[in-house]
């Protein structure tokens, strides 16, 4: 049998800082709402030079390095974006490209927030079935771009930055389980249309229902992975979940008992970077010293579509 590991991770976030005191100058809020509401303090911002292919080159650039891997290693790229600057060749073209990894596939998945974890997931069947041996996914995204910058309910929650994870073929288990799942009932709750087909391409949200449902879904998809893993919530050393809002963080870590010293923040710093947002976290933490190899990892995520998901993965 053989399984999938993560082998390493990069990040890149733009040089551009957004805090919540330049907010207050351009829309009707507060920082003290903004840090009580959601827990961001500051964000960043893409230049036009900074799209989601350069932040994701940059990321996986990063990843490579960390492994002492060559582009040549590589043997198929899984992009998850919701706000790639051309819609083809691909975001996961694009990197391909500017790397120089050999032919191989190459394509983007867009599930919003929750792109990351589908991305995982499918790459896990890749490895996991002997289709090629080494992937590289990435998380990429500029929010900014298609925030409404005069709407306060929405354009104090996003900011921009690419994560990268190469994973490889393992003789012992690294992705223990992958759980995904959807509901288009709930469309109209998050929506961002296509800015050619529609007047309005920003990003729209009910808030108040969507944080409901992402604190019941994610706590239940949570509980799925690590029953399905043979584990107990207990057995986890670091939640990484989607950075929507520390309310929702900390609402789900209490719904599993899992205390906040377990739990990888970076929203204060980095606001919702969407299908970025794990893998940038997951690099923090690493970088940082707190996620140490054999740990077991609990990763979350919930967005547009409605999606979500959930991965238990032995570091
Ligand atoms: N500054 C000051 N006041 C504000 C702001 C702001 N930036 N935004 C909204 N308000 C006001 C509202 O107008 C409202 O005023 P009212 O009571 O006079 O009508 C009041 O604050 C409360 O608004 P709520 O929407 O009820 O505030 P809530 O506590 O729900 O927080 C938030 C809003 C932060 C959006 C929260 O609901 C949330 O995080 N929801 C989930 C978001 C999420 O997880 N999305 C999925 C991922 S995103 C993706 O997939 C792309």
């Amino acid at each position: 049998m053989t399984f999938a590991k993560i082998v390493s991770t990069g990040s890149y976030l733009p040089e551009k800082i957004l805090s919540n005191a330049d907010l207050e100058e351009k829309v009707r809020t507060t920082n003290e709402w903004i840090i009580q509401r959601t827990g961001i303090r500051r964000r960043r911002i893409a230049s036009k030079e900074e799209t989601a292919s350069a932040m994701g080159i940059a990321a996986a650039s990063i990843a490579l390095k960390s492994a002492d891997l060559q582009p040549k290693d590589i043997e198929a790229v899984i992009v998850a974006t919701c706000t790639h600057h051309q819609i083809f060749p691909s975001t996961a073209c694009l990197i391909q490209e500017a790397l120089d990894i050999p032919d191989c596939m190459a394509f983007d998945i867009q599930a919003a927030c929750g792109g990351f974890l589908y991305a995982l997931s499918i790459a896990t069947q890749y490895l996991e079935n002997h289709q090629v041996q080494r992937i590289l996914i990435v998380g990429t995204e500029t929010m900014s771009c298609v925030v409404d910058w005069q709407e306060r309910s929405t354009c104090v929650l996003f900011g921009d930055g690419a994560g990268a994870v190469i994973l490889e073929n393992s003789e012992t288990p690294g992705i223990l389980n992958v759980q995904l799942s959807a509901n288009g009932r709930y469309k109209n709750l998050l929506y961002l249309n296509n800015a050619k087909m529609s007047k309005d391409s920003y990003i729209r949200m009910e808030g108040n229902p969507i944080f409901r449902l992402a604190v019941k879904y994610l706590s239940e998809i949570a509980i799925k992975v690590i029953e399905n893993s043979h584990l107990i919530p207990n057995d986890i050393d670091w939640i990484v979940p989607h950075q929507a809002n520390i309310r929702i963080i900390k609402a789900t870590a209490k719904k599993l008992g899992i205390p906040m010293g377990k739990v990888i923040v970076t929203i204060d710093e980095q606001a919702n970077t969407s299908s970025a947002s794990i893998p940038i976290a997951l690099d923090v933490a690493i970088r940082d010293g707190d996620i140490l190899r054999g740990q077991y990892l609990l990763l979350e995520a919930f967005g547009g579509g409605l999606t979500w998901g959930a991965a238990l993965v032995r570091f």
